[in-house]
């Protein structure tokens, strides 16, 4: 033992002897004058979320024009940006619509709906519409290649120091920056479905997100009244890491006849308290997003646990993708709220 106490220390000395602080000193400021310019937020080279002001959102999906509405609620103005132009138009109504509920509700005034409104502008072109951009939050369909690809176009045309962060629900954060030239601003900000209700921005780190990016993002979930969790990037981050395997074991109790969609919803929603059983909740994530999610766990853990239960690839095969689709494990009628069990599950 103390022979190897020796050699160890006579090893570290040698160490320190080869690098004498005469040596490291230039290596050091060389470091430090080569460090990229992380913001152009202010002088100091720090980040403040004092200084993000415009926020661009890709994809005028459901999540796109729930973190638009939110955004544009809380005083930035935003650049809602989608390819489509239907689209586009669509959400804006879609946003008129949830901000005309939260009036009716009281919980905002009439004049607070329209400084919001007013502070949403639309575009159909990426450049266009993240020129001015301090912060770009991506919320395009779950599709790797599509992400990718939305990334890279976004580290050529975004201001530098602008921060690029990504609603993914599974990808990995780690694997998007990679296709940037700036992969420490790139980082997850993971709203929950809807948006201007859940209190959840799961946060995720990227394996070279800086500590100061991280920082600022949580401070400014917080500006939007929202409570931010950090968490590391790895399969399904904590979210669905979690959720999944619950939604998965609903459909496997279902598929292998222990109960049927009602038992096994209201078990969980009145033993639990969960507001929704797994299964309208799957109907209401789509089941398409649940089984690519739980691919992800699959690939990415190398467990059999996640695999998605063969119920679940059959009714998206089907094309029973829940609420989107008009049915999955319920049937779902526009505007109505009743809970209809669909026809291929009534006992
Ligand atoms: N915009 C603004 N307000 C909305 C809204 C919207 N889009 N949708 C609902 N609301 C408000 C309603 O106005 C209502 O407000 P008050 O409480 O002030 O009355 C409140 O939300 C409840 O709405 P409803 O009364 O219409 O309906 P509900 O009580 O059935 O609640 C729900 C609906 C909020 C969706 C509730 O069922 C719920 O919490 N479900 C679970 C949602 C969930 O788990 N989401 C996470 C999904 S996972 C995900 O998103 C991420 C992923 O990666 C897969």
């Amino acid at each position: 033992m103390w022979r190897f106490f020796f050699t160890a220390e006579k090893r570290e000395s040698r160490v320190f002897a080869e690098v004498s602080p005469r040596k490291l000193w230039p290596l050091l400021f060389s470091a430090v004058k080569k460090r990229p310019t992380l913001s152009p937020f202010n002088k100091h080279n720090n980040f403040s979320t004092m200084a993000i002001k415009n926020v661009s959102v890709i994809g005028a999906g459901t999540m796109g024009n729930g973190i638009a509405h939110v955004f544009a609620q809380s005083g930035f103005s935003v650049t809602l940006i989608d390819l489509n132009a239907d689209q586009l138009q669509k959400a804006l109504t879609t946003i008129g619509k949830n901000l005309d509920r939260q009036v009716a509700k009281g919980s905002l005034t009439e004049d607070q709906k329209t400084s919001t409104l007013s502070n949403i502008t639309n575009s159909s072109d990426i450049a266009e519409g993240v020129k001015n951009a301090q912060l770009v939050v991506e919320a395009a369909t779950e599709n790797t290649d599509l992400k990718l690809k939305i990334f890279k176009q976004l580290d050529e045309v975004a201001p530098e120091g602008c921060i690029l962060a990504t609603n993914t629900s599974s990808i990995s954060i780690t694997k998007i920056a990679a296709a940037t030239k700036r992969p420490e601003l790139v980082i997850g900000m993971h709203f929950m479905n809807p948006v201007p209700v859940m209190k959840l921005v799961e946060i995720i780190n990227g394996y070279a997100t800086k500590k100061e990016v991280t920082d600022t993002i949580v401070e400014l979930s917080k500006q939007l009244g929202k409570v931010p969790c950090a968490v590391n990037d790895y399969p399904g981050f904590i979210a669905n890491r979690i959720l999944m395997p619950m939604i998965n074991e609903a459909i496997y109790s279902l598929y292998e006849g222990v109960a049927g969609v009602e038992e096994i919803d209201t078990v969980m929603k009145l033993g639990m308290a969960h507001p929704m059983g797994p299964l309208q909740l799957a109907d209401f994530i789509g089941l398409d997003v649940c089984h690519s999610i739980l691919k992800v766990l699959h690939d990415g853990f190398g467990n059999p646990k996640y695999a998605p239960c063969p119920l679940l690839v059959n009714m998206v095969m089907a094309g029973k993708l829940g609420v989107k689709s008009g049915e999955g494990f319920y049937k779902h009628t526009a505007g109505s709220k009743d809970l209809v069990v669909s026809d291929s599950f009534l006992r």
